[in-house]
């Protein structure tokens, strides 16, 4: 086993002693820019025409000074926030400008493989995508992104990534903050890396193959952290996603707890008080924050940092940056730390409510229903030279065969799973090594266990992701409810888009 990133960490600990001086004067560096609300698209009250995306090359600033070249679905990065109901089916049109092929799944949705967006549904640069795509789920928070086999990483990376919030009846009369950029926030949160010109960074060496692309800098909807929100007296409701490609974010509270009221799939039973929520790639949770008993808080993220050879290259790449994309950060152990978003109250008199403790009805997941157990090991290390494949320099995983589950490297002619629609089945996946985020399109899952423990109470709800840890299984009980034939399978991988790009995938059916 070769020596990754954890090892590397406690190697570290011990100089984080030095770093106490710095910790201030980053704190007091820090500029507060106004939290960006993603533009809304609201499709509740219905839609006239087709509802088009357009994946465009554009540039973007992040707050670093200078214009970056990003891609951005019907935006200059990122895509809107598409607000849906239950029931509705809607037409898209997604119109590839870009010149490289692409494709946009719907990450949490349960709809048909026709439909879902994989990389067999291609769109080709100049080429149209005109999906149908049915909403019969409840209420919860999805995402959309690029799933073009071998570029995704580079391309959710660059901004291909939109957010779906769908509602349905419960959630609209629900008593529950949903005035969109009043007391309703949508964050997508995401790690990035700078140049010393303050551009925007995608550069695979061996190590960001292995352990996925990790960056030094928090980015909230599409501008460098810490950003702030002024918000009324009451209660303010915030809708995360972590689009990040590898890094694992851990979010707290300043002052209070969080209260998590959902999570990937929809409401969880009863909210959730928790100190720290741990959020992987492609994760999403929905939070309370209390404003009525205080006049300012803070989420606070933390993550690790890539590794970029140790303390002392940190200090001077943190001097050579002029601190312009590293400010707002507590350094330590190779973990950053970002006051992300910091809630000041206004006088006004905002969401005033119970925090509720009744959201939806949701028995325990019942293992013996399950009729077929299928096991799934990631396999990180296959032989593979990542350094040679670096080396190359296209910002690509190659030939997609790096990584695999099973023994077996993704190959789109290849089905690697068939499984019977409506069966009830355990999903049991581990790893050989480092941790990771198994996701599955075409449902949502309960988790039985998550390394080897009984996952948090946050994450006890429908999911689809869920995180696998080198030394344990994690098993989670799933049922498919759609078709997803041969020519347009359902594919399961894990969620660090290098890994994924490298062949940590396979495809099944659903029939
Ligand atoms: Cu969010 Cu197959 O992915
Ligand atoms: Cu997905
Ligand atoms: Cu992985």
């Amino acid at each position: 086993m070769k020596i990754n990133r954890r090892h590397f960490m406690h190697g570290a600990a011990t100089l984080g002693v030095g770093l106490v001086g710095l910790k201030s004067m980053s704190m007091a560096q820090a500029i507060l820019r106004p939290l960006p609300i993603l533009p809304m698209t609201n499709l509740i009250e219905g839609f006239d025409n087709r509802i088009s995306l357009s994946l465009s090359n554009s540039t973007h600033d992040f707050g670093t000074g200078v214009t970056s070249a990003t891609f951005g679905i019907n935006n200059s990065y990122l895509g809107p926030v598409l607000r849906v109901k239950q029931g509705q089916t809607l037409p898209f049109e997604v119109y590839n400008t870009l010149d490289e092929m692409s494709t946009i799944h719907w990450h949490g949705l349960h709809v048909p493989g026709e439909v879902d967006g994989g990389p067999h549904q291609q769109i080709q640069p100049g080429a149209t995508w005109s999906p149908d795509v049915p909403i019969s789920q409840h209420a919860s928070m999805n995402w959309f992104h690029s799933h073009a086999h071998g570029k995704t990483a580079k391309q959710v990376y660059k901004g291909l990534t939109g957010v779906m919030l769908i509602e349905d009846d419960a959630s609209l009369s629900a008593d529950l903050p949903k005035t969109y950029g009043v007391d309703d926030f949508t964050l997508v949160l995401q790690d990035k890396t700078f140049d010393e010109n303050g551009l925007l960074n995608y550069t695979l060496t061996e190590t960001a193959i292995d352990d996925g692309f990790i960056g030094e800098t928090l980015v909230v909807n599409g501008v460098v952290a810490p950003v702030v929100q002024s918000v009324p007296r009451g209660l303010i409701r915030l809708r995360i996603l972590n689009a990040s490609n590898a890094n694992f974010l851990n979010l707290s509270m300043a002052t209070g707890p969080l209260n998590v009221i959902a999570s990937d799939g929809g409401f969880l039973s009863s909210t959730v008080e928790t100190d720290t929520l741990t959020m992987s790639p492609g994760e999403r949770y929905e939070v309370l924050v209390d404003m009525r008993t205080v006049e300012i808080n803070k989420l606070i993220v933390s993550h690790e940092l890539p590794e970029i050879g140790g303390i002392s290259d940190y200090l001077s790449e943190f001097n050579k940056r002029g601190l312009r994309s590293l400010i707002g950060k507590l350094w330590n152990e190779g973990e950053a730390e970002t006051l992300a978003l910091t809630l000041n109250r206004k006088d006004e008199r905002g969401f005033d409510a119970k925090i509720p403790n009744n959201l939806a009805s949701l028995s325990p997941p019942n293992p013996s229903t399950a009729i077929f157990t299928r096991s799934f090991e990631l396999n990180q290390y296959t032989g593979t030279d990542l350094g040679a494949l670096a080396a190359i320099g296209d910002n690509y995983c190659g030939d997609g065969s790096a990584m695999a589950i099973n023994g077996k490297s993704m190959d789109i002619n290849r089905i690697d799973e068939n499984v019977r629609k409506g069966d009830t089945e355990i999903w049991r996946i581990s790893v050989d090594d480092w941790r990771h985020p198994f996701h599955i399109h075409g449902c949502s899952f309960r988790i039985l266990s998550q390394e080897g423990k009984q996952p948090p109470t946050y994450a006890q709800g429908w999911k689809d992701i869920v995180h696998v840890d080198g030394e344990v299984w994690s098993e989670v009980l799933v049922r498919f409810d759609y078709d997803a034939p041969k020519h347009a399978p359902y594919m399961y991988h894990c969620h660090i888009l290098e890994h994924e790009d490298c062949g940590m995938m396979g495809q099944f059916t659903v029939t």
